[in-house]
């Protein structure tokens, strides 16, 4: 069992601006045509009991902002089934020893100052990692690559009410999102020349087809290109935020921290992602608590009632993640982080299918979980070898929820382990 936090961080209270009516409420309008359902029965339904009537929206906006991510519907099933193989666990678990040494790598030349700003860190070293699974280490214009995604991210993920801001800073993200489209161009063509150049990554997957037996899909290089884009953009935003809300969660919670760092210590073989229990227990209670997708967003193909509300063709529904996941009905004392509650027949375990939501749940269930679970756990069983975490005594951070839920300027006080 893991002991308790004695402090505990500030509950950050959830999605305030979703404007629930009553407490309880299980679904409410929360503008004209869009309504917000916060019950794990309700989710079910719009996420993967009744596909007739819901589906996925081409550009998801939160309301706030929009996030936007080329994916257009014709290639999201070859996509998927190529990001089922290439991110299945033990593709993964095969690489765990590759991604322990570039995680170590990267820290021991990047080290981290007593007066952290974690998030562009982690976005750094993010943006390395997945450039490094989907294209190889080898591969000549990686680098490029991975300072073009930097680059476009904030621009995606970052942006804000102020309109000349968000349309400047979407345009800058168009710029980099051609210029990351026309590297990955390049790099399939050069691909089909020099084999090797790529070996092992989800490209070398790709340009085979998809498939680990190498079948030919009949795949255009549109679609390759739109697959592979689609995994580097996801794998380098949501994880740096998931890790950046752990080690804040982390940072107040000195017991849990030094039970993770006791895990993370352990001799090599036995710190494998999927070895480092505790330390995803502590993700998943993260997760709950912080979830990086806080709604999830379907439009309306046909008139249906949802809890008694009729919803039209073009409606939006919102699936509110973060606020379900908060439900004492369903996690006891729902605000505190208790990554006990994880453990195997612990209370976690009889929350009803749809009370947890942090990958989706149905047809669109994310394909990435091998991966962040890996890039997640490792990073910080990395980091906590080397340094221990606290919070300075006003702690700044504030989630931001724009398309993800952002821990915008955390900064933590770090010291090196002894
Ligand atoms: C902490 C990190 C991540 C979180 C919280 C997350 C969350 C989600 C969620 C909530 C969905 C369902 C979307 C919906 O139903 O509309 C999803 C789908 C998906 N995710 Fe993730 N994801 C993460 C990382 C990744 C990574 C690293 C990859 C791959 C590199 C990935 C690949 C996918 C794919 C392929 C889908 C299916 C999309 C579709 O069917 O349209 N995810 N993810």
């Amino acid at each position: 069992m893991f002991p308790l936090g004695r402090t505990r961080p500030p509950s950050l209270a959830p999605c305030a601006s979703l404007g629930r009516p009553t407490p309880h409420a299980a679904a409410w309008w929360h503008a004209p045509g869009t309504l917000v359902v916060a019950t794990p029965e309700l989710a079910r339904r719009v996420l993967a009991e009744s596909p007739q009537d819901f589906c996925v929206p081409e550009v998801f906006s939160s309301g706030t902002t929009a996030t936007v991510i080329n994916d257009p519907r014709s290639v999201r099933t070859e996509r998927n089934s190529a990001a089922k193989n290439a991110m299945s666990g033990p593709w993964v678990d095969q690489r765990t020893p590759q991604l322990v040494e570039f995680i170590d790598r990267y820290l021991d030349e990047h080290p981290i100052p007593r007066r952290w700003a974690v998030l562009p860190t982690l976005y750094d070293l993010t943006s390395a990692l997945a450039t490094f699974l989907c294209l190889g280490l080898a591969c000549p214009m990686w680098q490029e690559i991975a300072a073009s995604l930097r680059q476009a991210t904030p621009g995606a993920v970052a942006t804000d009410r102020a309109g000349l801001r968000q349309g400047r800073r979407l345009r800058e993200f168009d710029v980099q999102a051609q210029r990351v489209t026309d590297a990955l161009h390049q790099l399939l063509q050069r691909r089909r020349t020099q084999p090797n150049s790529t070996k092992g990554s989800v490209l070398d997957l790709l340009a085979h087809g998809g498939e680990p037996d190498g079948q030919p899909s009949g795949w255009s290089d549109e679609a390759r290109v739109e697959t592979l884009w689609f995994m580097l953009y996801t794998a380098q935003t949501a994880p740096a935020m998931a890790t950046s809300w752990l080690l804040y969660l982390l940072a107040h919670h000195p017991e849990v921290q030094q039970g993770l760092r006791h895990e993370a210590h352990q001799p090599a073989s036995q710190t494998a992602a999927s070895h480092l229990i505790r330390t995803r227990e502590a993700g998943s209670e993260s997760l709950r608590l912080y979830p990086p997708t806080w709604l999830l967003g379907r439009t309306v193909r046909q008139d249906t009632k949802i809890d008694g509300h009729l919803v039209q063709p073009g409606d939006q529904v919102r699936v509110a993640v973060q606020l379900i996941q908060r439900d004492e009905r369903f996690f006891p004392d729902p605000h505190r982080f208790h990554p006990a509650r994880w453990e195997p027949g612990g209370p976690a375990g009889q929350a009803p299918r749809g009370a947890y939501l942090p990958f989706g749940l149905g047809t669109h269930f994310c394909r990435g979980t091998a991966w962040v679970h890996a890039l997640t756990g490792l990073t910080v069983a990395a980091l906590l070898r080397r340094y221990e975490f606290t919070t300075p005594r006003r702690p700044q951070v504030r989630p931001r929820l724009a398309g993800h839920l952002e821990p915008t300027h955390l900064t933590l006080l770090c010291s090196r382990t002894s």
